[in-house]
């Protein structure tokens, strides 16, 4: 197959973690006076993750990760990726390593550009096993999606972490090395510091990355010489499942005219597998292009031994890459599903008022000491802030 080497690194599991309260956007939608179609149907979202005051991108992403337990003393790089950064020196990465009790023969960094940083990381890590075989690498991706109340993009708003082990015993899904990748300086989405919300400017947004995703395809294709036929699945950074609609057509459209046309389902066929878990989630930044990851291999109807998935990935601001990879056969042994039904099915659905409620408990910048109620979350709670540091908690 064309763009295609047998390199034995890869992923060798995948976790998804998200809240364990969310928002029905029907209730959202009469709240705000707006069509329920216009969320479920235009943008493609039906409930969005809401994280509790004591839950943060560290308890995710630490949640997340808890099914790899038995390789975490193998683990000799931690790489977190997230835009919902907690402090402007320490990685969010360090704290994980001390709930997960990882090795301290042990890198850890964070990694920011936007929805884009997991696949810089993964990449790293790739890398990372090729030159050390013995070594694991923790690729962490955790976001809490959040904009101003009554805003556009409130109904796109999200929270969820995604943990892969990447190491030279890949179980689940093996790259391909070639990527197409695309960078240009831009405003389309941005949080300044001073800011608890991104500030978006979503139709700027998404021509830029329908113009990232035409960008990328072609510095691939050129490389690879691969059509949109060669790939079985298709997988997009997923702001909103609407958006992966755009770029699966945009992907379509582009493709040399000689290409015979992929029949109507192609789209239900190829890309609708992915989208299951995102459309009830909402956003999760740099966690989601990999949470559509797990949801393929959770939810696909068929096999996907040998199939080959294509993957575009799109930080605002912006960066972007697309590349390609291969399902591994006996992958469906070493999934977390019925832990991911788990944490979709037994979440706690709130009231629009209890939602804006929790919007509106942000952590204090006062530095004063704070304890936080306690709300349902995973194994881990973000307990309070003593003398400025923040203070995490293992739940009985
Ligand atoms: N029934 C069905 N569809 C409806 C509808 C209804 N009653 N009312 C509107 N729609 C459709 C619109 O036609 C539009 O579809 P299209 O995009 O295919 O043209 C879609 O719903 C959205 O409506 P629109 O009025 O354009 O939306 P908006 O101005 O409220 O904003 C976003 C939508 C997505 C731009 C906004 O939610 C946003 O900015 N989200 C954040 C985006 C983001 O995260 N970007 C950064 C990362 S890539």
């Amino acid at each position: 197959m064309k763009g295609r080497i047998t390199v034995p690194v890869g992923i060798e599991r995948i976790s998804f973690y998200t809240p364990r309260y969310m928002l029905p956007l029907r209730e959202l939608a009469t709240a705000r006076g707006a069509d329920y179609d216009k969320y479920r149907i235009g943008i493609g979202q039906e409930i969005m993750a809401v994280a509790p005051p004591d839950e943060d991108v560290v308890t995710m992403a630490a949640s997340a990760a808890i099914p790899m337990q038995e390789d975490f003393q193998a683990v000799e790089l931690v790489l977190f990726a997230t835009e919902s950064s907690i402090d402007q020196s320490k990685s969010a990465g360090l704290f994980v390593h001390g709930l997960l009790g990882l090795p301290q023969r042990c890198r850890v960094v964070e990694l920011k550009q936007a929805c884009y940083s997991a696949t810089l990381a993964l990449r790293i890590a790739l890398q990372t096993v090729a030159a050390n075989p013995k070594a694991k690498v923790l690729v962490l991706a955790s976001d809490i999606a959040r904009y101003e109340l009554g805003s556009p993009a409130e109904p796109t708003q999200g929270a969820g972490a995604i943990a892969m082990l990447v190491s030279a015993t890949p179980r689940l899904v093996t790259f391909d090395p070639a990527a197409g990748i695309h960078a240009e300086d831009a405003m389309d989405f941005w949080r300044p510091n001073y800011r608890e919300e991104a500030v978006v400017e979503g139709k700027t947004s998404t021509r830029l990355y329908l113009h990232a995703l035409q960008k990328t395809w072609e510095h691939f294709h050129e490389q690879t010489g691969c059509l949109l036929a060669d790939f079985d699945y298709c997988c997009f950074h997923t702001p909103f499942t609407n958006m992966a609609a755009k770029a699966y057509q945009i992907l379509q459209k582009i493709q040399p005219p000689e290409t015979p046309k992929p029949d109507e389902n192609s789209f239900a066929q190829r890309v609708e597998p992915s989208l299951q878990y995102n459309r009830i989630t909402g956003n999760t930044y740099s966690a989601s292009l990999y949470e559509c990851l797990a949801c393929l291999l959770d939810q696909a109807p068929n096999d996907l031994t040998d199939r080959r998935i294509s993957f575009f990935s799109y930080g605002s601001g912006c960066t972007a890459e697309f590349f390609s990879g291969t399902i591994l056969p006996g992958y469906k042994q070493h999934l977390c599903t019925d832990q991911h039904r788990e944490v979709l099915e037994e979440r706690t659905p709130l009231t629009v008022r209890q939602y804006e409620d929790v919007f509106n408990l942000a952590v204090p910048h006062d530095g004063w000491d704070y304890t936080f109620g306690q709300y349902r979350t995973g194994p881990f709670r973000f307990a309070g802030v003593s003398g400025h540091k923040r203070i995490y908690a293992r739940n009985e």
